[in-house]
């Protein structure tokens, strides 16, 4: 018989490496599990209860926001506030810092910045969505946590991962030692181990991007995805192309099959689409602990400067190589 080892196990094992740790970290990756685990359910029962569709309302991102994007949000706030190890959440879903003032929570060291359910326009057909998650250690040492607590580089986190609510539901994380990935085993209702040590192929033959705005892409882009389609028996092109539309689905899948994700500049998102904070930076982290790549077009997207809680960036984030030969081309540039 295979043994099993569940996230809350793993953790602690992992906690076992560092004996001067308090375990503060651990806790947080555990609440970050119920949380996913509470809003695991909702999800999987959406069809059947009055949560699905628009909630009539308009986040800062000026998007129209889901029943369920409220519900995630308000899931994962009150799993971290009770849980007393963070600080302050920075969520897609709220316009400013969200101070856990608690008694244990307002001296917490740790900071989290979430997109609490990404892909959100996917919920009413039935497609994989996620939540991302990002953690990093508080700056200031006195008085309230600030802004600036939040606006730390990608370099800075302690820990990044997502949750995949699929066929079946999956978290898979880092600490900045690789990466794994646990499957909800519903019949015990824990996160198991499955995934052990992922890593991202070095090349892969998928391309994933929203080819619809192909008129408003950079030409430098325009050229990439016309190289992923021209036949070269030698490099395995044309490539396959796969675009969900959830941006953790979409890298869910290439990270276990290899590819390249894309969301670049376009005419009417001239700084891209996505969140640094909440979407770019944990996912640049996770994968490049896989051995993946991610960067702006320009630079690295884990040293990109941050100045904004609701800054987007450009991304292109997947396999080595293929990250690679996209940066030949000039990605940026209209
Ligand atoms: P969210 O649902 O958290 O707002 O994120 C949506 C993002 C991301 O999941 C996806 O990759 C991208 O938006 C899709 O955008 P397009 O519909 O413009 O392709
Ligand atoms: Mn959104
Ligand atoms: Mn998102
Ligand atoms: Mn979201």
């Amino acid at each position: 018989m295979t043994e099993t080892i569940t996230l809350g196990q793993f953790i602690i094992r992992q906690q076992a490496d560092f004996p001067f740790a308090k375990g503060e970290l651990s806790r947080l990756l555990r609440d970050i599990g119920i949380a996913a685990k509470i809003v695991n359910r909702e999800v999987s029962k959406a069809g059947l209860i009055d949560i699905l569709g628009d909630a009539g309302g308009v986040n800062i991102q000026g998007e129209h926001q889901q029943k369920l994007d409220i519900y995630a949000d308000r899931q994962f706030i009150s799993a971290l506030k009770s849980g007393g190890e963070c600080c302050i959440v920075a969520s897609e879903e709220n316009e400013g810092i969200i101070r856990l003032d608690t008694d244990v929570s307002k001296n917490a060291k740790y900071i989290v910045t979430i997109d609490p359910l990404d892909g959100s326009s996917n919920i009413d057909v039935n497609v994989p969505v996620g939540t991302i998650f990002s953690i990093y250690r508080r700056k200031t040492t006195e008085g309230r946590p600030q802004l600036e607590d939040v606006l730390q580089k990608g370099t800075e986190q302690v820990a990044a991962g997502y949750i995949i609510y699929g066929s079946s539901t999956m978290l898979v994380y880092t600490t900045g030692k690789g990466v794994n990935g646990f499957t909800l085993d519903p019949s015990i209702g824990e996160f198991c181990l499955s995934h052990p040590n992922m890593q991202i192929p070095e090349s892969g033959f998928i391309y994933s991007i929203n080819e619809g705005n192909y008129v408003h892409f950079p030409q430098g882009v325009k050229d990439y995805i016309k190289y992923c389609q021209i036949e070269d028996p030698a490099t395995k092109r044309p490539y396959s192309s796969r675009y969900i539309g959830s941006m953790v689905a979409d890298v869910h899948s290439n990270l276990i099959k290899g590819g390249i994700f894309i969301y670049p500049v376009t005419a009417s998102a001239p700084s891209g689409k996505l969140r640094l904070l909440y979407e770019c930076n944990p996912m640049a982290f996770l994968i490049e602990q896989a051995g993946g790549r991610a960067t702006n077009g320009d630079e690295r997207i884990l040293d990109l400067e941050i100045t904004e809680l609701h800054q987007r960036s450009p991304i292109f984030i997947g396999s080595k190589n293929m990250v690679e030969k996209a940066e030949s081309f000039n990605l940026l540039n209209q």
